[in-house]
């Protein structure tokens, strides 16, 4: 598993300050002389941090942070650890980083990904997470081509409501639900990560941004025309949710038939109405045609109150127009009915 998302930037990356603050104990020769050769590389490969982990390879990368898979020696088992890009670093970006990993350590769930530690290397922090060997929702779906089975899609679906649902309860809106911050285990078990963008909905209302922040695929009608109504934030994140579920059910986006400027994306989550996924993917029956079109409701009232309510609508939507096949007279018991699943 390499980083698939570096670009070419030509930043500074292991700076002396750094490299001097690492604790010469577990700091290598090798760690000194070799050091970082990608741009986006905050720490060389092969680096000892403190807290007994070992820096081995870069796994992913954002519009943030790099991740490392790295080495928990004293538990003797992979780990990925996460840091802020050095050339993303801007006023008050230490703070950021130390609140929204305290966020996320909150939430303890199977769908969510956990975060097992913070530390420091000088004064750069770092998280340490679970290392999601099976990549992001972003590979898988590259990986799956146009043509998705939904027996594969189901179960993804399912742990992402679920997810979703477990940082809601704990009063958090994530704001950048999108297939890049979902995560895969080795068994394809889907966790949501990456709350840099999450509001705290316990605290005072946060004071909305003039810029729109998030991704444009995936970004709720409300925070494009700057109208989020605080109780009903976390239906920006069922909107996101929405998208992801058209993506896995259709293979494609339900604004993005051609390529788009920003501006025109934009623009479509405001005012288009998105295609009808039956109309892509015939073995979706109408009842998803609803179901998308109120989790996709331009009025946040209109949609889903919950990613639980999503999902049963998505199981009933299953249901009813899973294929009914009839078996064979003599494979069926008298007391069963003629059709069966
Ligand atoms: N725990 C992890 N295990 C494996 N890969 C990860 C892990 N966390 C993040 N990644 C990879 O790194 C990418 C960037 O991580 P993310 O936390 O989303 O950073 P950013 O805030 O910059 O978007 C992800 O899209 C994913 O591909
Ligand atoms: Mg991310």
């Amino acid at each position: 598993m390499t980083d698939r998302t570096s670009s070419s930037h030509t930043s500074p990356c292991w700076d002396d300050g750094l490299r001097s603050s690492l604790d010469p104990q577990r700091t290598t020769d090798r760690d000194v002389r070799c050091p970082a050769t990608h741009p986006l590389d905050v720490f060389p490969l092969g680096a000892s941090i403190p807290g007994g982990y070992r820096v081995l390879e870069r796994v992913g990368s954002g519009g943030m942070s790099v991740v490392y898979r790295g080495w928990d020696a004293s538990l003797d088992r992979p780990v990925a650890i996460r840091v802020a890009r050095s050339d993303r670093r801007q006023g008050g970006w230490r703070a950021r980083f130390v609140q929204e990993s305290r966020r996320a350590a909150t939430i303890r769930h199977p769908n969510v990904s956990e975060v097992l530690h913070l530390g420091y290397v000088g004064d750069v922090p770092f998280v340490v997470m679970d290392l999601a060997e099976g990549g992001d929702l972003r590979q898988w779906i590259h990986t799956e081509g146009t043509m998705p089975n939904l027996d594969d899609a189901f179960p993804i679906l399912r742990g992402l409501c679920h997810g979703l649902q477990a940082i809601h309860d704990a009063k958090l809106v994530h704001r950048d639900i999108k297939p890049e911050n979902v995560l895969l285990s080795e068994r394809g078990t889907p966790m949501i990560a990456d709350f840099g963008l999450c509001w705290d909905l316990t605290k005072p209302p946060e004071l909305l941004p003039n810029d729109i922040e998030g991704t444009p695929a995936y970004l709720a009608p409300e925070v494009i025309t700057n109208s989020v109504l605080w109780e009903l934030a976390p239906r920006i994140d069922i909107y996101a949710l929405g998208i992801i579920a058209f993506e896995l059910l259709t293979g494609s986006l339900p604004f993005s038939s051609q390529p788009r400027a920003r501006y025109g994306l934009l623009q479509a989550h405001v005012y288009e109405t998105p295609a009808s996924p039956s109309s892509i993917n015939p073995s979706l029956g109408f009842a998803f045609d609803r179901l998308f079109g109120q989790v996709l409701a331009k009025s946040a009232l209109m949609r889903f109150a919950s990613p639980l309510e999503f999902l049963l609508a998505l199981e009933n939507a299953r249901t009813r127009h899973a294929p009914k096949t009839i078996r064979p007279a003599r494979e069926r018991r008298f007391w069963e009915p003629t059709l069966a699943k």
